[in-house]
């Protein structure tokens, strides 16, 4: 096949669009495994973290206790998310997955949040739970987001799409579990309500009057709450 001025145009506008900087993925392997080690004497900073001597490796590296314990869901949202993200789990460094664990007492609800690097992949265990995600802006600014959601039993299965506004409400009588799949190391976590009325420092109540079409005493109001994010740190579990 002859090479055309066309297709050298679209060959650079495939790898224009490839390498835009929007993309996040978590990094390919580029070995069996590269378990992540505080290295306070490095002197780069790295996209991840570094990787711990292959040699002092040992299994312990690999392993996290404790998931078949119910998270502590005595708090405002009766939720409790347990996770085995990078930070808990050494091993997942560069691997591009991750986990968690979320109970829920009756009325307990996982607030709106979305993870800015990875879709998730949730199974309902116990319980029933009333999941769902938002979509992005539509083109025509007149259309509403569109709502997706389920009621989910023992055994079903929802995804949520990367970056994705999304929620879960135990409407079932009795506790609910689900276990819940990443594809990043690090998802991260932003917390609608945490993130919009309890920054520090807050963001201008005019702006948020001004945005939300409220009074600035609504607004105030919500900034004195104090909110609480979804991955609630300690691992009170163990
Ligand atoms: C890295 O350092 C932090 C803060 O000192 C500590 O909590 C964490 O356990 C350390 N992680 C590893 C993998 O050594
Ligand atoms: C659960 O959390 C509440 C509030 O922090 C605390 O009072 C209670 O002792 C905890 N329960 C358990 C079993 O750890």
């Amino acid at each position: 096949m002859k090479i055309s001025a066309l297709h050298v145009t679209m060959f650079i506008a495939i790898l224009a669009v490839g390498s835009s900087p929007a993309d996040a993925y978590d990094p390919d392997q580029l070995q069996d495994f590269c378990v992540a080690v505080n290295d306070s004497k490095a002197a780069v900073f790295v996209n991840g973290k570094i990787c711990k001597d292959p040699k002092t490796v040992t299994s312990d590296d690999f392993f996290i206790s404790g998931f078949n314990k119910p998270g502590n869901t005595s708090n405002p949202f009766g939720s409790k998310v347990t996770h085995a993200f990078v930070a808990d789990l050494p091993g997942l460094n560069t691997l591009g997955v991750s986990l968690v664990r979320i109970d829920f007492a009756p009325n307990g609800v996982n607030p709106p949040h979305e993870h800015p690097r990875a879709s998730e992949i949730l199974v309902v265990l116990e319980g029933t739970l009333y999941a769902g995600f938002i979509t992005t802006n539509p083109p025509n600014p007149n259309d509403k987001n569109k709502l997706f959601a389920k009621i989910l039993k023992p055994g079903d299965v929802f995804v949520f799409p990367k970056g994705l506004i999304h929620f879960q409400y135990n409407v079932g009588e009795t506790s609910a579990v689900a276990i819940a799949g990443f594809n990043s190391q690090n998802p991260g976590i932003m917390t609608i309500p945490k993130a919009v009325f309890g920054s520090e420092p807050s963001v201008r109540a005019d702006v948020l009057a001004k945005s939300f079409q409220v009074s600035e005493k609504l607004v105030e109001y919500l900034q004195s709450l104090p909110w609480m994010g979804n991955n609630v740190l300690d691992m009170d579990r163990i």
